[in-house]
Protein backbone atom coordinates (compact mmCIF):
# COMPACT_ATOMS: atom_id res chain seq x y z
CA UNK A 1 0.00 0.00 0.00
CA UNK A 2 1.09 3.63 -0.79
CA UNK A 3 0.59 6.42 1.43
CA UNK A 4 1.33 9.47 1.21
CA UNK A 5 1.91 11.00 5.06
CA UNK A 6 2.49 7.81 6.76
CA UNK A 7 5.00 4.88 5.88
CA UNK A 8 4.22 1.38 6.89
CA UNK A 9 7.32 -1.12 7.41
CA UNK A 10 8.19 -4.45 8.48
CA UNK A 11 11.29 -4.92 10.34
CA UNK A 12 10.67 -8.83 10.28
CA UNK A 13 9.11 -11.60 13.10
CA UNK A 14 5.80 -10.08 12.86
CA UNK A 15 6.84 -6.56 13.96
CA UNK A 16 5.58 -3.70 11.75
CA UNK A 17 5.89 -0.04 12.37
CA UNK A 18 3.13 2.68 11.53
CA UNK A 19 5.40 5.65 11.00
CA UNK A 20 3.80 9.39 10.86
CA UNK A 21 5.42 10.63 7.86
CA UNK A 22 5.56 14.53 7.88
CA UNK A 23 8.47 15.83 9.78
CA UNK A 24 8.03 19.08 8.26
CA UNK A 25 5.42 19.92 10.23
CA UNK A 26 6.85 17.80 12.77
CA UNK A 27 4.41 14.62 12.17
CA UNK A 28 1.31 17.06 12.48
CA UNK A 29 -1.98 14.69 12.55
CA UNK A 30 -4.13 16.38 9.39
CA UNK A 31 -7.14 14.99 7.84
CA UNK A 32 -5.31 12.87 5.30
CA UNK A 33 -3.13 11.64 7.68
CA UNK A 34 -5.64 10.45 10.04
CA UNK A 35 -7.49 9.11 7.03
CA UNK A 36 -4.13 6.87 5.86
CA UNK A 37 -3.73 5.84 9.62
CA UNK A 38 -6.92 4.41 9.52
CA UNK A 39 -6.19 2.46 7.05
CA UNK A 40 -3.14 1.15 7.61
CA UNK A 41 -4.44 0.11 10.92
CA UNK A 42 -7.30 -1.51 9.18
CA UNK A 43 -4.93 -3.77 6.85
CA UNK A 44 -2.20 -4.32 9.94
CA UNK A 45 -5.26 -5.72 12.21
CA UNK A 46 -6.32 -7.97 9.30
CA UNK A 47 -2.63 -9.13 7.61
CA UNK A 48 -1.86 -12.43 9.71
CA UNK A 49 1.73 -11.93 9.00
CA UNK A 50 1.41 -8.81 11.53
CA UNK A 51 1.56 -9.64 15.49
CA UNK A 52 3.05 -6.17 16.93
CA UNK A 53 2.65 -2.80 15.91
CA UNK A 54 4.62 0.18 16.58
CA UNK A 55 3.39 3.29 16.32
CA UNK A 56 6.38 5.71 15.87
CA UNK A 57 7.40 9.12 13.76
CA UNK A 58 9.43 9.79 10.70
CA UNK A 59 12.86 11.84 12.10
CA UNK A 60 14.38 12.12 15.21
CA UNK A 61 12.73 15.56 16.11
CA UNK A 62 9.18 14.40 16.76
CA UNK A 63 6.42 11.68 17.07
CA UNK A 64 3.61 13.65 16.42
CA UNK A 65 3.46 16.82 17.70
CA UNK A 66 -0.49 17.13 17.72
CA UNK A 67 -3.31 17.81 15.46
CA UNK A 68 -2.58 20.06 12.50
CA UNK A 69 -3.38 23.71 13.31
CA UNK A 70 -3.15 25.19 10.41
CA UNK A 71 -6.13 22.73 9.50
CA UNK A 72 -7.69 23.28 12.70
CA UNK A 73 -7.98 26.89 12.92
CA UNK A 74 -10.37 27.25 10.23
CA UNK A 75 -12.74 24.54 11.83
CA UNK A 76 -16.39 25.30 12.91
CA UNK A 77 -18.10 23.54 15.87
CA UNK A 78 -19.63 21.17 13.65
CA UNK A 79 -16.51 20.35 11.63
CA UNK A 80 -14.41 20.11 15.06
CA UNK A 81 -16.54 17.60 16.18
CA UNK A 82 -16.20 15.74 13.30
CA UNK A 83 -12.21 16.36 13.12
CA UNK A 84 -12.16 15.14 16.78
CA UNK A 85 -14.16 11.96 16.28
CA UNK A 86 -11.82 11.07 13.16
CA UNK A 87 -8.70 11.41 15.75
CA UNK A 88 -10.44 9.21 18.02
CA UNK A 89 -11.55 6.40 16.13
CA UNK A 90 -7.97 5.64 15.29
CA UNK A 91 -7.08 6.11 18.82
CA UNK A 92 -10.22 3.52 19.32
CA UNK A 93 -8.29 1.35 16.69
CA UNK A 94 -4.98 0.80 18.20
CA UNK A 95 -6.79 0.46 21.66
CA UNK A 96 -9.24 -1.66 20.74
CA UNK A 97 -7.06 -4.11 18.09
CA UNK A 98 -6.58 -7.62 18.86
CA UNK A 99 -2.73 -7.46 18.59
CA UNK A 100 -0.17 -5.56 20.72
CA UNK A 101 0.48 -1.68 20.27
CA UNK A 102 3.35 -0.01 21.39
CA UNK A 103 3.94 4.28 20.84
CA UNK A 104 7.91 4.68 20.08
CA UNK A 105 8.03 7.93 21.38
CA UNK A 106 11.31 9.88 20.03
CA UNK A 107 11.02 14.26 20.51
CA UNK A 108 8.12 15.49 20.80
CA UNK A 109 4.49 13.93 21.37
CA UNK A 110 1.98 16.74 22.11
CA UNK A 111 -1.58 17.04 22.24
CA UNK A 112 -2.67 14.65 19.82
CA UNK A 113 0.66 13.13 19.64
CA UNK A 114 0.62 12.17 23.14
CA UNK A 115 -3.24 11.01 22.99
CA UNK A 116 -2.10 8.60 20.18
CA UNK A 117 0.91 7.29 22.28
CA UNK A 118 -1.44 6.50 25.31
CA UNK A 119 -4.14 5.31 23.19
CA UNK A 120 -1.10 2.24 22.93
CA UNK A 121 -0.78 -0.30 25.07
CA UNK A 122 2.18 1.16 26.69
CA UNK A 123 4.83 3.40 25.57
CA UNK A 124 8.70 3.31 24.92
CA UNK A 125 10.26 6.88 24.85
CA UNK A 126 14.27 7.86 24.00
CA UNK A 127 15.50 9.98 26.64
CA UNK A 128 14.81 12.82 23.86
CA UNK A 129 10.86 12.22 24.64
CA UNK A 130 8.79 15.44 25.53
CA UNK A 131 4.57 14.89 25.99
CA UNK A 132 2.73 17.53 27.61
CA UNK A 133 -1.29 18.23 26.60
CA UNK A 134 -0.95 22.26 25.68
CA UNK A 135 -4.43 21.97 24.16
CA UNK A 136 -5.48 24.82 26.68
CA UNK A 137 -2.77 26.85 25.24
CA UNK A 138 -4.96 26.91 21.99
CA UNK A 139 -8.32 27.87 23.56
CA UNK A 140 -9.16 24.16 22.93
CA UNK A 141 -9.57 21.21 24.88
CA UNK A 142 -7.64 17.54 24.28
CA UNK A 143 -9.98 16.07 21.66
CA UNK A 144 -8.62 12.90 20.78
CA UNK A 145 -8.96 11.18 24.01
CA UNK A 146 -6.64 12.42 25.83
CA UNK A 147 -9.36 13.21 29.02
CA UNK A 148 -10.35 9.89 29.18
CA UNK A 149 -7.30 7.98 28.67
CA UNK A 150 -4.24 10.08 30.29
CA UNK A 151 -5.68 9.68 33.95
CA UNK A 152 -5.67 5.95 33.25
CA UNK A 153 -1.83 6.09 32.83
CA UNK A 154 -0.54 8.80 35.51
CA UNK A 155 -3.78 9.13 37.73
CA UNK A 156 -6.55 12.01 37.92
CA UNK A 157 -4.99 15.11 39.71
CA UNK A 158 -1.76 14.40 37.33
CA UNK A 159 -3.94 14.44 34.58
CA UNK A 160 -5.41 17.50 35.34
CA UNK A 161 -2.16 19.22 35.56
CA UNK A 162 -0.90 18.59 32.78
CA UNK A 163 -4.01 19.22 31.07
CA UNK A 164 -4.80 22.33 33.25
CA UNK A 165 -1.23 23.48 32.48
CA UNK A 166 -0.11 22.45 28.78
CA UNK A 167 3.09 22.25 30.54
CA UNK A 168 5.80 19.75 28.39
CA UNK A 169 7.00 16.93 30.42
CA UNK A 170 10.52 15.24 29.41
CA UNK A 171 10.85 11.71 29.29
CA UNK A 172 12.53 10.86 32.37
CA UNK A 173 9.63 12.66 34.76
CA UNK A 174 7.49 10.40 31.84
CA UNK A 175 8.74 7.76 33.29
CA UNK A 176 8.44 8.57 36.98
CA UNK A 177 4.89 9.42 36.61
CA UNK A 178 4.15 5.99 34.44
CA UNK A 179 3.17 7.55 31.36
CA UNK A 180 6.14 5.60 29.83
CA UNK A 181 7.29 2.03 30.53
CA UNK A 182 11.20 2.57 30.04
CA UNK A 183 13.30 5.38 28.35
CA UNK A 184 16.36 4.36 26.61
CA UNK A 185 19.10 6.40 25.16
CA UNK A 186 18.37 7.85 21.70
CA UNK A 187 21.52 6.18 20.07
CA UNK A 188 20.45 2.86 20.79
CA UNK A 189 16.23 3.40 21.19
CA UNK A 190 15.24 2.10 17.71
CA UNK A 191 16.88 -1.32 18.55
CA UNK A 192 15.48 -1.99 22.05
CA UNK A 193 12.11 -0.97 20.65
CA UNK A 194 12.04 -3.70 18.10
CA UNK A 195 13.97 -6.30 20.58
CA UNK A 196 11.09 -5.30 22.79
CA UNK A 197 8.24 -6.09 20.23
CA UNK A 198 10.13 -9.52 18.97
CA UNK A 199 10.21 -10.59 22.27
CA UNK A 200 5.93 -9.70 22.61
CA UNK A 201 5.79 -11.42 18.79
CA UNK A 202 7.58 -14.63 19.98
CA UNK A 203 4.46 -15.63 21.94
CA UNK A 204 1.07 -16.75 20.93
CA UNK A 205 -0.91 -14.24 19.60
CA UNK A 206 -4.20 -15.84 20.69
CA UNK A 207 -2.81 -15.94 23.79
CA UNK A 208 -1.84 -11.93 24.12
CA UNK A 209 -5.01 -11.48 22.11
CA UNK A 210 -7.25 -12.51 25.40
CA UNK A 211 -5.30 -11.55 27.66
CA UNK A 212 -5.39 -7.81 26.50
CA UNK A 213 -9.17 -8.28 26.20
CA UNK A 214 -9.12 -8.88 29.91
CA UNK A 215 -6.85 -6.30 31.01
CA UNK A 216 -9.14 -3.72 28.95
CA UNK A 217 -12.00 -4.96 30.49
CA UNK A 218 -11.17 -5.25 33.64
CA UNK A 219 -9.66 -1.48 34.06
CA UNK A 220 -12.78 0.08 33.24
CA UNK A 221 -13.08 0.93 29.34
CA UNK A 222 -16.74 0.33 30.04
CA UNK A 223 -18.51 3.90 28.43
CA UNK A 224 -15.66 4.88 26.34
CA UNK A 225 -18.48 5.51 23.32
CA UNK A 226 -20.00 7.46 25.29
CA UNK A 227 -16.58 9.09 26.95
CA UNK A 228 -15.30 10.03 23.73
CA UNK A 229 -18.53 11.56 22.44
CA UNK A 230 -18.97 14.02 25.05
CA UNK A 231 -15.30 14.98 24.51
CA UNK A 232 -15.99 15.42 21.07
CA UNK A 233 -18.66 17.62 21.59
CA UNK A 234 -17.10 19.70 24.43
CA UNK A 235 -14.25 19.78 22.28
CA UNK A 236 -16.21 20.94 19.09
CA UNK A 237 -18.30 23.55 21.48
CA UNK A 238 -15.14 25.67 21.81
CA UNK A 239 -14.52 26.17 18.03
CA UNK A 240 -15.85 29.60 17.02
CA UNK A 241 -14.76 31.11 20.42
CA UNK A 242 -12.86 34.00 20.79
CA UNK A 243 -10.24 31.81 22.84
CA UNK A 244 -9.67 29.49 20.53
CA UNK A 245 -9.39 32.21 17.47
CA UNK A 246 -7.01 33.79 19.52
CA UNK A 247 -4.96 30.62 20.32
CA UNK A 248 -4.22 29.13 17.16
CA UNK A 249 -3.59 32.16 15.37
CA UNK A 250 -1.11 33.06 17.96
CA UNK A 251 0.47 30.04 17.34
CA UNK A 252 0.87 30.24 13.53
CA UNK A 253 2.02 33.63 13.92
CA UNK A 254 4.90 32.67 16.12
CA UNK A 255 3.75 34.71 18.88
CA UNK A 256 2.21 34.53 22.57
CA UNK A 257 -1.65 34.48 22.90
CA UNK A 258 -4.03 36.56 25.09
CA UNK A 259 -7.43 35.45 26.40
CA UNK A 260 -9.85 36.96 27.12
CA UNK A 261 -10.77 34.98 30.50
CA UNK A 262 -14.70 35.10 29.95
CA UNK A 263 -16.13 32.28 31.22
CA UNK A 264 -18.26 30.36 28.36
N1 LIG B 1 0.26 21.81 13.62
C1 LIG B 1 0.69 22.40 12.50
N2 LIG B 1 1.98 22.70 12.27
C2 LIG B 1 2.86 22.40 13.25
C3 LIG B 1 2.48 21.80 14.46
C4 LIG B 1 1.10 21.48 14.62
N3 LIG B 1 0.64 20.87 15.72
N4 LIG B 1 3.57 21.64 15.24
C5 LIG B 1 4.60 22.13 14.53
N5 LIG B 1 4.18 22.58 13.35
C6 LIG B 1 4.98 23.20 12.27
C7 LIG B 1 5.32 24.64 12.63
O1 LIG B 1 4.25 25.52 12.31
C8 LIG B 1 6.55 24.86 11.78
O2 LIG B 1 6.14 25.10 10.46
P1 LIG B 1 6.92 26.23 9.58
O3 LIG B 1 8.32 25.66 9.44
O4 LIG B 1 6.15 26.22 8.29
O5 LIG B 1 6.86 27.51 10.36
C9 LIG B 1 7.23 23.49 11.78
O6 LIG B 1 6.23 22.54 12.16
C10 LIG B 1 8.35 23.40 12.80
O7 LIG B 1 7.82 23.79 14.05
P2 LIG B 1 8.47 24.95 14.95
O8 LIG B 1 9.15 25.97 14.08
O9 LIG B 1 7.41 25.45 15.86
O10 LIG B 1 9.57 24.11 15.73
P3 LIG B 1 10.18 24.39 17.18
O11 LIG B 1 11.29 23.45 17.36
O12 LIG B 1 10.41 25.85 17.37
O13 LIG B 1 8.99 23.98 18.18
C11 LIG B 1 7.22 22.55 19.01
C12 LIG B 1 8.55 22.64 18.23
C13 LIG B 1 7.44 22.92 20.47
C14 LIG B 1 6.71 21.12 18.90
C15 LIG B 1 6.21 23.56 18.39
O14 LIG B 1 6.17 23.32 16.98
C16 LIG B 1 4.82 23.43 18.91
O15 LIG B 1 4.53 23.91 19.99
N6 LIG B 1 3.92 22.80 18.12
C17 LIG B 1 2.52 22.72 18.47
C18 LIG B 1 2.29 21.72 19.57
C19 LIG B 1 0.83 21.72 19.96
O16 LIG B 1 0.29 22.71 20.44
N7 LIG B 1 0.15 20.57 19.75
C20 LIG B 1 -1.23 20.41 20.09
C21 LIG B 1 -2.08 20.68 18.91
S1 LIG B 1 -3.78 20.74 19.37
C22 LIG B 1 -4.27 19.13 19.41
O17 LIG B 1 -3.51 18.21 19.24
C23 LIG B 1 -5.75 19.01 19.67
C24 LIG B 1 -6.20 17.59 19.87
O18 LIG B 1 -6.16 17.09 20.99
C25 LIG B 1 -6.83 16.93 18.82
Amino acid sequence: MIFKNIIIESVGSGVSFLKVNRPKALNALNIETLDEMMVALVALEKDPQVRVVVLSGEGEKAFIAGADISEMKALTSGSAVVFSKKGQDVTKKLELMAKPTIAAVSGFALGGGTEMAIACDFIFASETAVFGQPEVSLGVIPGFGGTVRLSKFVGLPKAKELIFSGRRVLAQEALVMGLVNQVFPQSTFLKSVIAAAKQISANSGPAIKRAKQLLDEFSETTGLSYKLDSEAQEFGGLFGSADQKEGMAAFLEKRKATFEGVTL
